[in-house]
């Protein structure tokens, strides 16, 4: 597999059709409500006001939600065309939103918690369980409280869908879904414990959010 997702997100054209290709299709534009949706319930018990840390915010479709909820949102990517869309769809908010271009591997131990609570969606999927587990650390140790985590939850059934959807020649699937004992390794290996899991319509897609607390 010659794939990188960190390469492959810092190409301009990529980052500019990111949401357009994703999106724009009637399912697309459902499934994007309804995980913009999610967002919001994840949240919900965040202090007012607090800094949200989104880890990897990509082109900022959550930022924004985030920003809509009264947040104040730290917006990091490793890659400046993702986060140049980030910046402008931010831009109505003002200086409630701080964009940076860093690569979480290297802000792990370098700065301290500084941040409220984080998001870390759809990203740990692309990378082997080890590295899975060093991103998910580097966003706990930046952030004092609560972490909400997507991956892509592993079963029979979505086995099964998988390889229909890879017959079908449709987007592909998820590189590294995990199941139950994987999961419970990525939290320990995080330092983290989980409080709540929320599904995004368990039928039709493999995304689980999990909220989770430092240990
Ligand atoms: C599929 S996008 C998801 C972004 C956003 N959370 C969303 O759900 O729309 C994955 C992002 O992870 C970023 N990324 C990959 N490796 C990273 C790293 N080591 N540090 C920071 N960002 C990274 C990529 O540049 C890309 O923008």
């Amino acid at each position: 597999m010659d794939w990188d997702p960190i390469t492959h997100y810092k190409d301009v054209a990529v980052a500019e059709r990111y949401d357009r290709e994703r999106f724009s299709s009637l399912s697309g534009r459902v499934f994007n409500a309804l995980e913009r949706r999610l967002i919001r319930r994840a949240f919900r018990d965040a202090p007012a006001g607090a800094t949200v840390l989104d880890l990897p915010c990509g082109t900022g479709r959550f930022t924004e939600v985030l920003l809509q909820e009264g947040f104040r949102v730290v917006g990091i990517d490793i890659s400046p065309a993702m986060l140049a869309v980030a910046r402008r769809k931010a831009a109505p908010f003002g200086a409630r939103f701080e964009g940076r271009v860093a690569d979480v591997r290297e802000l792990a131990g370098r700065e301290a918690k500084r941040y409220d609570v984080a998001l870390c969606a759809r990203v740990l999927m692309h990378f082997p369980l080890e590295e899975q587990i060093g991103f998910l650390r580097g966003v706990a140790t930046l952030t004092r409280g609560t972490v909400v985590f997507s991956q892509s939850y592993d079963s029979a059934y979505q086995r099964l869908r998988r390889g229909i959807k890879r017959l079908l020649g449709n987007q592909p699937p998820a590189n590294y879904p995990i199941g139950e004992s994987q999961l419970q390794q990525l939290l320990a290996g995080a330092g983290l414990r989980e409080v709540r899991r929320l599904r995004l319509l368990a039928a039709i897609s493999e995304a689980v959010y999990i909220i989770a607390e430092p240990v």
